[in-house]
């Protein structure tokens, strides 16, 4: 199949809404990362999604809406508290998980009796939905286990020959996928960290938000986990990275010694003159937002450049660079080495 990457003119948005409508799976752009569309409710358009994706079919997708009508079709109630959210928040990056309704098949969820959802911020999205008339599930349209795509041409690196169209989007402003918050208890939790953070919900509802477990550290596979995709490795690129935490001078004394031609530094903008080997930086060292902007591009240029090795500088653990952390330490399969105490953690 050829894959085409299309401009978002009127009789190009028109064309993904009838795909889609026609079961067909489509790659489009949202303002976190591009998703891979396909209707809701189309059993078979799903199906086409997990093995684009080569996604473990344990993994449930998140529904993408336009308008708050079309959450009554795909939630069987909807809390309190999602309204007060979707109010402050939608159109936004952040995914709600409720009870799951008629509107979207259970092979979207993985079988689960609860669906997360979100109303992408990005006009030609909510167009293309708008048009269709049917809500779309979309997981990031990368290969699974590899970084997520914030550019047209990201995604057709990983999708060409697989799915007809991708709507070029333009790059994705926030950089890392939504917060996933789940509504399904008393108290709200974060399932996975975004730009949307445990402040700004806490603020919102006016009341205590937790943060899953799995947010910050590696999940046994015995353990139960809350959302699948807390299990699985992630955002990788072919390069090993280890993310080391301490100062900028520890950090070059570090790499310094533990370096060969194909290894390269992650650093911070301010930092790449200090850095004594090969380095790309991913953001400015006190503003997470230019670091979620940056990250899956750079874990993508390190592949280009083929780079072996990464060592990664360790953002901070808070607000918004919780969301950068808890991309990287996945992308370094947990590790971690603390320069101080010189501990190798694999958290
Ligand atoms: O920003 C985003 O959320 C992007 C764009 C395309 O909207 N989508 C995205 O989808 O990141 P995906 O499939 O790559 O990640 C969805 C995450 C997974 O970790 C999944 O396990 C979790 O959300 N999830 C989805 N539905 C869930 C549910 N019912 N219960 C628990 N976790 C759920
Ligand atoms: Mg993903």
């Amino acid at each position: 199949m050829e894959t085409k990457i299309l401009k978002p003119t009127n009789e190009n948005i028109i064309l993904a809404a009838s795909l889609l409508k026609q079961g067909e799976v489509i790659g489009v752009p949202t303002e976190t990362v591009y998703g891979l569309a396909g209707d809701s409710g189309n059993k078979s358009a799903i199906e086409k999604i997990f093995k684009a994706k080569g996604r473990p079919n344990d993994n449930p997708l998140i529904c993408h809406i336009s308008n708050l009508e079309m959450l009554k079709r795909v939630v069987k109630e909807i809390p309190k508290d999602a309204i007060t959210l979707a109010k402050r928040f939608w159109p936004g990056p952040l995914t709600i998980i409720m009870p799951r309704g008629k509107g979207v098949c259970k092979e979207s969820c993985a079988g689960l009796g609860s669906v997360g959802v979100r109303m992408p911020n990005n006009i030609i999205t909510l167009k293309i939905i708008e048009l269709a008339g049917v809500p779309f599930s979309a997981p990031s349209a990368n290969i699974s286990g590899k970084p997520s795509p914030t550019t047209a041409m990201d995604v057709y690196e990983d999708m060409k020959g697989k799915i007809p169209v991708i709507i070029d989007g333009g790059e994705c402003e926030a950089g890392v996928e939504s917060t996933v918050l789940s509504l399904l208890n008393n108290t709200p939790i974060i399932l996975r960290p975004g730009v949307i953070t445990k402040k700004d919900l806490e603020k919102a509802l006016s009341k205590e938000v937790k943060i899953a477990k799995g947010v910050i550290e590696e999940i046994s596979s015995t353990q139960k986990v809350l959302s699948p995709g807390m299990k699985y490795k992630h955002y990788a690129p072919k390069a090993d990275i280890t993310v080391l935490e301490g100062s900028l001078e520890e950090f070059c004394e570090y790499v310094k010694s533990h370096s060969d031609e194909s290894t390269y530094a992650m650093c911070f903008d301010e930092e790449k003159d200090s850095i004594p080997i090969p380095s790309i930086s991913y953001g400015k060292k006190n503003d997470p937002r230019t670091q979620a902007h940056k990250l899956f591009s750079t874990l993508r240029e390190l592949d280009a450049l083929n780079a072996k090795k990464v060592f990664a500088r360790c953002p901070q653990k808070t607000g918004v660079s919780l969301a950068v952390y808890n991309r990287l330490i996945r992308s370094a399969g947990f590790k971690i080495i603390d320069l101080k105490n010189k501990n190798k953690t694999f958290c």
